[in-house]
């Protein structure tokens, strides 16, 4: 490890020591490792935006991206707060979106089916569109638990707004059965056509370009070259990709069943590079490899010496420069969305 990196992690560690039960540091699984290895938990998008209620701790420093760290901020108790260390790790898929343009598909979809449609909304998305999606009283969703929340919706009969991502919207509707006369696709505009008169499952036009960037054609040289090998895949990555892969799942999911597969398992994993570069770490006696190595670069700018600063801040009384705070009036609805998923996943 360089001297520099090294130096940083023991000073990180020795603020850490003092604020034991005070501070905790949380990782997305797409982190650097030597952030993995000064947090305190890591986890996907689920496990982060409930961690402020699952801990005692009142300042939580998220190492993520920005909608992680809203999620976490909305649902944190009053006396907590949620730090994030860049404000400008975004999410190019979150940006594919405008609440005016969703509530312009939601009138819409009135008009052409008579009926209105509950909007679901992935996680990765800003705090004005979760608010308006719980002001519309749909809910929020993550990779983990997408299934779980349509199947919720389409068993009450309901027609569903996913927004903003195509493919895990697309992924999670195929595995419940759904075929394609039941989909009707919505531009970035909010434009939905007449088509779409009987369709359950309206899916918005976003995409994350990381998981897009793995392709049909990296399945097959891989294939030629390890047969045998296990796909596994990140739903946000295309339709034709999952319907190649052996296994979908959030990357908590995937981290579980790669800790599961047998000691000899040879397993090929299709999302981003740093979570796999750490499960070969981690799980060494199995052979893991990458179906390509693709980055986000928004994770990346979470680095080291961002987190030194904001703990160097905390240490100073000055950590509310790294607070995230939602207007009132947006974190009210966004609660609602986010609340009403809590609600159906654990079953309340
Ligand atoms: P999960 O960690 O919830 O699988 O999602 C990853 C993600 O969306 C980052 O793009
Ligand atoms: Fe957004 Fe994709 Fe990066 Fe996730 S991996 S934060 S969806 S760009």
């Amino acid at each position: 490890m360089l001297e520099n990196k090294k130096s940083i992690i023991e000073e990180i560690e020795s603020l850490k020591k003092n604020l034991t039960g005070k501070v905790l540091i949380a990782a997305h699984h797409y982190q650097k490792k030597e952030l993995i290895q000064i947090a305190d938990v890591i986890g996907d998008s689920y496990r982060l935006a409930v961690i402020a209620s699952k801990s005692e701790a009142k300042t939580i420093i998220l190492c993520g991206v920005r909608f992680m760290a809203e999620s976490a901020a909305l649902l944190a108790r009053p006396d907590q707060k949620i730090l994030l260390p860049d404000f400008s790790a975004a999410c190019p898929m979150a940006d594919m979106i405008s609440p005016a343009a969703a509530e312009k598909a939601l009138d819409r979809i009135v008009e052409i089916t008579g009926e209105e449609a509950l909007p679901l909304s992935y996680v990765n998305s800003w705090a004005n569109l979760k608010a308006l999606t719980g002001l519309r009283k749909g809910s929020t969703c993550t990779s983990g638990n997408a299934k779980k929340i349509m199947e919720y919706y389409l068993s009450k009969g309901k027609r569903i707004l996913f927004m903003p991502d195509k493919n895990l919207g697309i992924n999670t509707a195929r595995s419940l059965g759904l075929v394609d006369s039941d989909f009707c696709f919505v531009s970035k505009e909010g434009f939905v056509p007449d088509s779409g008169a009987n369709a359950r499952v309206f899916l918005w036009d976003g995409y994350c370009p990381v998981h897009l960037d793995l392709k049909a054609e990296h399945v097959k040289e891989l294939r030629a070259k390890f047969p045998s090998a296990r796909l596994m895949v990140h739903p946000e990555c295309s339709e034709d990709l999952v319907s190649l892969s052996d296994f979908t799942g959030s990357t908590e999911g995937m981290a579980k069943a790669i800790q599961e597969a047998p000691a000899d398992s040879q397993i090929a994993v299709g999302t981003e590079y740093r979570f796999i570069e750490r499960m070969k770490k981690e799980y060494s006696e199995k052979e893991i490899l990458p179906l390509k190595q693709v980055y986000c670069k928004d994770m990346d700018l979470i680095n080291l010496e961002n987190v030194l600063s904001v703990l160097r801040a905390y240490e100073d009384g000055k950590s509310d420069t790294y607070r995230v705070s939602i207007e009132e009036k947006t974190a009210i609805n966004a609660r609602k969305a986010l609340s009403t998923m809590i609600a159906i996943t654990e079953g309340l």
